[in-house]
């Protein structure tokens, strides 16, 4: 006989089998009935409120295992490798827009349709689907990422995160006299003590509405997290793209030298300066199209709802989300759709964006197609500073660099598969 620990404790498996299995058999008979009771019934209250809003069934993430294990594996791998980015355009352009995963038995849907993206950051904003889809009448904060940020505008929701904006965006008014003063001194030095600074100006403007300094330390903490990061990745990929692209780069050194000239003895620009030079929009735009700082992101539903399209077997109708359901969605993969920007989608070309050049599409109508900023209430409150910063180092260093090449080992490397 076969050692357990019920003989461990002295209970023999003759009385087991004639006592406890006959419970047991009972107990388990009883929960699994329930459980199947229960599935139905949501099953029904689904189908209810499918047929109710002329909902259709997404399309379903394909895999061939088991619980996507297959995908699981692949994505360890993929991860490692740094490729996740290519592998989500991959999986779109396979699946389609819209469709359902079930990996691991948890459910959720992802989406890069426009219309899609609209219902999520605005029409249905803080009513149905918010950040974490955490309890934010029970909870004021995010508890996922409070440990890390505390109690700011990022973690927060409903109430609490309206009074954040709310205090916060007085921060970003571009009329604040000192502020543009700041980020020429943050560029021109690019060291501690000019950082410190335009730290210290956001902390004397935010001194002006609270001096609660757990407040203070969490919402600076926050704008910093949400700024730095974004713009120095922003940054990164404009200068990997011009070296990648002379003719952009000549064309854009000969926009700055006809507004404040290039090489020593050329002045600063100031704001009016960046906002003549009318190549260095598109160039920003076309960066932040092909590698948006924030690629990947999701928000929950707080109760059963429906996204506008994805839906049946040509995916155009609604698309039920489940109570408790996350819909991720990739500003990345987006921005890279051929049906939305045509089919040189993955080239730079930030003539794409001149409205008076004829190009086979037609871009002035993309509206939530082209989201690096995000859109909505929760809109970066950041944009035009980080524009403005970003602006003002390219500016500088075209003014004293006439180019520059990528190292040896990043030349070869197809766009899209960098790591
Ligand atoms: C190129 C640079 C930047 C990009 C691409 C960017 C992008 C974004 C995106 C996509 C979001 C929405 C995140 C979400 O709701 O899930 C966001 C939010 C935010 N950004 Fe930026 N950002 C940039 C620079 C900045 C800078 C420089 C600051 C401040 C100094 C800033 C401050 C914020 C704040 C405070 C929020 C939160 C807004 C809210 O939740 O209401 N961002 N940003």
């Amino acid at each position: 006989m076969s050692s357990t620990w019920f003989n461990t404790l002295g209970i023999q498996e003759a009385q087991l089998a004639a006592n406890v299995r006959p419970t047991f058999s009972i107990l388990s008979l009883a929960v699994a009935s329930t459980v199947l009771l229960l599935g139905v019934a949501l099953q029904r209250a689904d189908s209810q409120f499918e047929r109710a809003h002329g909902c259709g069934t997404p399309r379903p993430l394909q895999y061939k295992w088991p619980f996507a294990l297959d995908l699981v594996i692949d994505a360890f791998r993929i991860i490692a490798e740094k490729q996740a980015l290519q592998w989500f355009v991959q999986i779109f352009e396979r699946t389609g827009p819209t469709f359902e995963q079930n990996v691991l038995g948890v459910k959720g849907i992802d989406t890069v349709e426009p219309d899609n993206l609209e219902s999520i950051l605005s029409t249905q904003f803080s009513d149905k689907l918010l950040g974490s889809g955490f309890d934010s009448q029970a909870q004021n904060v995010d508890p996922t990422f409070a440990p890390l940020l505390g109690d700011g505008i990022f973690t927060q929701e409903a109430a609490p995160w309206k009074h954040s904006r709310d205090m916060l965006r007085p921060l970003f008014s571009l009329n604040r006299a000192n502020i543009f003063t700041q980020v020429e001194e943050h560029t021109e030095y690019l060291g501690k003590l000019a950082s410190l600074r335009l730290f210290e100006s956001f902390l004397d403007a935010l001194i002006q509405q609270t001096r609660d300094p757990k407040v203070l330390r969490d919402q600076l903490l926050n704008v910093m997290l949400a700024g730095r990061d974004t713009t120095a990745r922003c940054l990164t990929w404009t200068f990997r793209l011009l070296a990648q692209h002379p003719h952009v780069l000549a064309k854009l050194r000969q926009e700055i030298g006809s507004v404040v000239g290039l090489g020593t003895g050329s002045r600063l620009p100031d704001r009016n300066d960046l906002k003549r030079m009318k190549y260095l929009n598109p160039v920003f735009k076309e960066v932040l199209r092909l590698y948006p700082s924030v690629s990947i992101n999701s928000r929950t539903a707080l109760e059963a709802t429906t996204l506008p399209t994805g839906g049946g077997p040509d995916g155009t109708k609604p698309v039920m989300i489940r109570k408790g359901e996350a819909v991720g969605y990739s500003v990345y993969v987006m921005h890279r759709l051929k049906k939305l920007y045509g089919e040189d989608a993955a080239s730079f070309r930030p003539e794409r964006w001149d409205p008076d050049m004829k190009n086979a599409v037609d871009l002035k109508n993309i509206g939530w197609g082209y989201l690096p900023f995000n859109g909505g209430p929760r809109i970066c409150l950041g944009q035009e500073f980080a524009l403005l910063e970003a602006g003002f180092v390219v500016v500088r260093i075209l003014q004293k660099f006439r180019s520059f090449e990528l190292g040896s080992k990043d030349k070869d490397v197809v766009a899209g598969t960098e790591n």
